[in-house]
Order: structure tokens, then C-alpha cells, then sequence
């Protein structure tokens, strides 16, 4: 048996960030992912992280509290929001000093761009490949510390003993064969799910694996119904062009070569907030005045010098998958799945109701992004909340010592059996082909606009895609890099997480940040104005509710 005093599971930014705290507390700490860390999605991340550093104009946490708090469109907790935003600008100066080449001004100070909703340039940047430098930096502090990190293991299970974490059960996915890991302290960072939509940005491996399994074990998911779609992605396969393309002067255009968003967002233009974008996007194309199914980022009058040094990344993309040159040419770009603002429901520190039980990043909901997350927050939520949930988990070990919960060896015994029957399975239905339907269904029924009657028909195919998920079978049989085997984990886990996306945005009868209802256009406050929970009861969803925290900022209407 292995045994940590705090295990994290997952190696993006907040898990890295997370274990690299919990280690500087002086405790023995693992890292347990399904992939080796620099490969994790966070990487992808393009356009910057925010933090009102005040380098291009004036800026305090405050107004970015409160452009957060708008662009969640009130249901983000206020006072997580401002945990956030105060922290945020002593994280990012803390990330510089171990090593993260930020993009400079002139005047060598951290230069910031403008992103969507806020109210002053508060995006700090790499050029546009923030989050391959954070996660490279972060794996070098990871080394440093001297974190031990089990790679390519995939969590199959969070075992709970006594009502208390008692660590976690893994498939390695080189050697085969389910490890049991034990630790006092456990912190969730598995990420997000968008895979659970077709033409997505995020990774293949973005499958809910953390949001699943916290689910399983007893704790509420929170606000599953918002998914967030990015503006800006390419039609070909879903990849990302970064919002730091209209931070930088980018124009959106539909067929007539109009700038459609003077009619949504007259003030903000391009730069209103993303659910603003993307329903305006979809409207264009719906209306007819898309271009095959897309509207066009055009960033030619940017000229070659700024798209070269500024957004290298982007022309580089959009050479290589729509084979065109931004430089001359409009990108064709719609709206994608690109991130959940839903996830397990933590308090500010990112512990759960099971003790030493513990989630940061997207796979958690603190809830600092309610409804809608603005740009270049989800990079800080995983910072300041990675940080936070590593010092969290690690003082409790100082204090506490071991929690005593332990794994015992029936249960590995029974994982073992469950496994072993989803290698035999004889008869059953590929997983790639319900993943396929799964990511259909929800682009088409649950996605940048929702009706009653859609709904009714997701949560009907979802519901059927769990039946016919009990009955898969695996080509591949073997425990050697059985990517099969995996691909048949990940789907049961966005199947649940698709479960409750569409059971609470069915419940949720109100239009909501990305949960934008055509039968419901309204926000309503008085009835909605509440994080919806969904508990696991007996394998099915079942919903509850609870308030949202409000400090300072009472709802007022949304404009951009
Ligand atoms: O557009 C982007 O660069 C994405 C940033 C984000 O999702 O925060």
C-alpha cells in the first residue's frame, strides 16, 4: 500500500500549484495524473491571467471584484471573488519570481492587455501561450520541491472510510493494475469536461474525472447547468483562438462584413463578455449572415508586426487548421465548449463536506465564475485556489497528523473485479461511438441557447447512454497503455457530469450568464438567484439548492 499525507490528483496549474504549497507546509505529498504534467490541458491556455496590477492603466482588485461579479451575472460567491482578486496580483508576482517569462511593456513592467467585461487591460500575458509557460514553470517548482509524481495513473476511485477521505484507487496506465494510494489529504484538480460536447476546445482528456468521482463518493456538484462558450474557436476541430486576439483590436464580422456586436454590446463591442459574444455569434449564423456556419475574426488591420509578436500562436493555428493567414485574411471562428463553471462544491479553502476531501480548478466550484467566467480568470482561480487548498491540506496534516482513515483490502479487491469484468465484457457497444452520440446531443440540445422541449430530449438521451454504457466492450483487453479501458472510464464519467448539466438546466427556468433559456429569456432573482446542487442518489441526479454569498454587490441588469 502506498501512503501520502496529502495526495493531489491532477498536474495543471492548480493541481501543481496545490502540491507545490502543501510541500513547502513540510509534508510528504504525491501527485497522482493520468498524464504527464506538461501534457495537462492547462497548458492550452492562451490569452493571459488577470490581476489588477494597474500596469496599463488604473486598476484595483475591487473594480476586478466587481467585474466579476458581473460577469458571473450575480451568481458567483462574493466572497470568494474577492479572495480571488485581492490575492490575485501577490500570486502573479509570485509566479514571476519562480521563473514565468511574462510579455513586458515598454517600461519593463508586466504588460497587460484587455480582455472581455473588464474594466481596465488586467490580463497579463505570454504572448499568447500563457498557460504553457505557467505549467512549465510550475513542473520545474514541482521538480524543485522534490513531489513525488505517480504518472499516467488513472483515478478510478476516491475511497472514503468513516465518513473521511481515505485516499484513492489508480490504474496505472503503463503497467496496468490498480494501485491503492492512501493519504490523510486528498486534493481533487482533475480539470474540466468539456469533452462531454463536440467541438470543444479543451483536451481529450477533459472528461469530468475528478467532478465523477467526488460525485460518486457523496459530494455535491454545484452548478452544473453552466457551461461556458468561447467566442472564438475554430470550426475544423474546436481549437481555441485566444479573446487576447480582440483584446488586441481584433473585429468580429458577420457575411455583410458588419460589426454585428454594435447591436448587443454597443459600449464593449467585441470585448463584452463571453456569453454576450457567443449568443450574438449564434444569432448572426442562425440569421443567415454567417459565413459556412461561422462569423469572421478579422484582425488584418492589426498589420503583420503585432500578430507576429503579440498573437504568434493564433496565426500559427489558423494557418495550420483553417489554412488561412490572419495577416490577410478573417479567421472563420464560432462558439465552443470551452469551460465549466460548474464543479465540486468547495468552501473559499476548497474542502468539501467530506473531510480531507478537497478541490481546486475547474474541477471545483468555489464559486468564484457563477454564471459566467470572464477571460483570464480561470487561470487565476487555479493559482489562488491551488495555493490555497495546497496550505489548506497541509496545515490540517501539521495540526492533525494522520487523519487514521485507511483503505481496506476489500475494497481494492473489489475495484480489481470491476476492472477485470470491463476488460471481458463480451457483447456490448463500443465506447467511442456513445461518446461520439454524447457530444452530439449535448452540442445540439444543450448548448449556446436552450429550450424545455430540447432539454426534455438531452436528458432522455443522456439518461439512455448511461443504460447502454453498463453494457461496453473493449477491444482492446489488455492492461498495457489500454487506452480502450480508459476512453470506457472517462465516458461514465461524462455521462454523470452530463446528467446533471442538463437535469439542472432544466430545473433552472431563467436565462442566466451561459444558461441562456429561449422559453425563460429573463434572469429571475427572486426564484433563481441560488447555486443549484446536484447529489448522487442511488446513481441518479438529485437536485437541491442553496444561497448565493453577496457581500457587497446587489444584481443589478447586465449590460456591455
Ligand atoms: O481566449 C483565451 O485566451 C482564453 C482564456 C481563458 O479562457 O481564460
Amino acid at each position: 500500500m502506498i501512503r501520502h499525507d496529502v495526495v493531489v490528483v491532477g498536474a495543471g496549474c492548480a493541481g501543481m500549484r496545490a502540491a507545490i504549497e502543501a510541500k513547502r507546509r513540510g509534508v510528504d505529498v504525491a501527485v497522482v495524473s493520468k498524464l504527464h504534467p506538461t501534457r495537462s490541458h492547462s497548458g492550452a491556455a492562451e490569452g493571459g491571467i488577470n490581476a489588477a496590477l494597474g500596469n496599463a492603466t488604473e486598476d484595483s482588485p475591487e473594480s476586478h471584484t466587481f467585474d466579476t461579479v458581473k460577469g458571473s451575472d450575480y451568481l458567483g460567491d462574493q466572497d470568494a471573488i474577492e479572495i480571488m482578486c485581492h490575492e490575485a496580483p501577490g500570486d502573479i508576482y509570485e509566479l514571476e519570481h519562480m521563473g514565468a517569462i511574462f510579455s513586458r511593456s515598454d517600461d519593463g513592467r508586466l504588460a497587460q492587455r484587455p480582455f472581455g467585461a473588464a474594466g481596465a487591460p488586467r490580463t497579463v500575458y505570454s504572448a499568447d501561450i500563457t498557460g504553457n509557460v505557467l505549467i512549465h514553470v510550475l513542473f520545474e517548482q514541482l521538480v524543485k520541491h522534490e513531489v513525488k509524481v505517480y504518472e499516467e495513473f488513472h483515478c478510478t476511485q476516491i475511497v472514503v472510510d468513516d465518513g473521511r477521505c481515505a485516499g484513492v484507487l489508480a490504474w496505472d496506465l503503463v503497467r496496468g493494475g490498480i494501485h491503492a494510494i492512501e493519504a490523510s489529504q486528498v486534493i481533487l484538480a482533475t480539470g474540466g469536461v468539456g469533452r462531454m460536447y463536440y467541438g470543444t476546445t479543451n483536451a481529450y482528456a477533459c472528461t469530468g474525472d475528478g467532478m465523477s468521482l467526488a460525485w460518486r463518493a457523496g459530494v455535491p456538484l454545484k452548478d452544473m447547468e453552466f457551461m461556458q462558450f468561447h467566442p472564438t474557436t475554430l470550426k475544423s476541430n474546436g481549437v481555441l483562438i485566444t479573446e487576447g486576439c480582440r483584446g488586441e483590436g481584433g473585429y468580429l464580422r458577420n457575411s455583410l462584413g458588419e460589426r454585428f456586436m454594435a447591436i448587443d454590446a454597443p459600449n464593449a463591442m467585441e470585448l463584452a463578455s463571453r456569453d454576450v459574444v457567443s449568443r450574438a455569434e449564434w444569432k448572426e449564423i442562425a440569421d443567415g449572415r454567417g459565413v459556412d456556419g461561422c462569423v469572421l475574426l478579422d484582425l488584418t488591420h492589426l498589420g503583420p508586426k503585432k500578430i507576429k509578436t503579440r498573437l504568434p500562436g493564433s496565426r500559427e493555428l489558423a494557418l495550420d487548421y483553417a489554412g488561412v493567414d490572419p495577416i490577410h485574411e478573417p479567421i472563420p471562428v464560432r462558439p465552443g465548449a470551452h469551460y465549466h463553471m460548474g464543479g465540486v462544491d468547495v468552501d473559499i479553502w476548497g474542502e468539501t463536506i467530506i473531510p480531507g476531501l478537497w478541490a481546486a480548478g475547474e474541477a471545483a466550484c468555489v464559486s468564484v465564475h457563477g454564471a459566467n467566467r470572464l477571460g483570464g480568470n480561470s487561470l487565476m482561480e487555479t493559482i489562488t485556489f491551488g495555493r490555497r487548498a495546497g496550505q489548506a491540506a497541509g496545515d490540517r496534516v501539521r495540526s492533525n497528523g494522520d487523519s487514521g482513515a485507511r483503505i481496506e483490502a476489500s475494497v481494492v479487491a473489489d475495484e480489481r473485479r470491476r476492472i477485470a469484468a470491463l476488460l471481458g465484457a463480451e457483447g456490448g457497444e463500443r465506447p467511442a461511438v456513445l461518446r461520439e452520440e454524447m457530444a452530439k446531443t449535448m452540442y445540439d440540445k444543450a448548448g449556446v441557447f436552450r429550450t424545455e422541449s430540447a432539454l426534455t430530449e438531452a436528458r432522455a438521451a443522456v439518461h439512455a447512454l448511461r443504460d447502454r454504457a453498463r453494457n461496453l466492450q473493449l477491444e482492446d483487453r489488455g492492461s498495457l497503455f489500454n487506452s480502450d479501458l480508459v476512453q470506457a472510464l472517462e465516458l461514465e464519467a461524462m455521462l454523470e457530469c452530463a446528467d446533471c448539466l442538463v437535469t439542472g438546466a432544466l430545473a433552472r427556468q431563467e436565462s442566466r450568464g451561459a444558461h441562456s433559456r429561449l422559453d425563460y429569456t429573463e434572469r429571475d432573482d427572486d426564484r433563481w438567484m441560488k447555486h443549484t446542487l446536484c447529489w448522487h442518489d442511488g446513481g441518479e441526479v438529485r437536485l437541491d439548492y442553496k444561497p448565493v454569498t453577496v457581500t457587497k454587490y446587489q444584481p443589478l441588469a447586465r449590460s456591455y
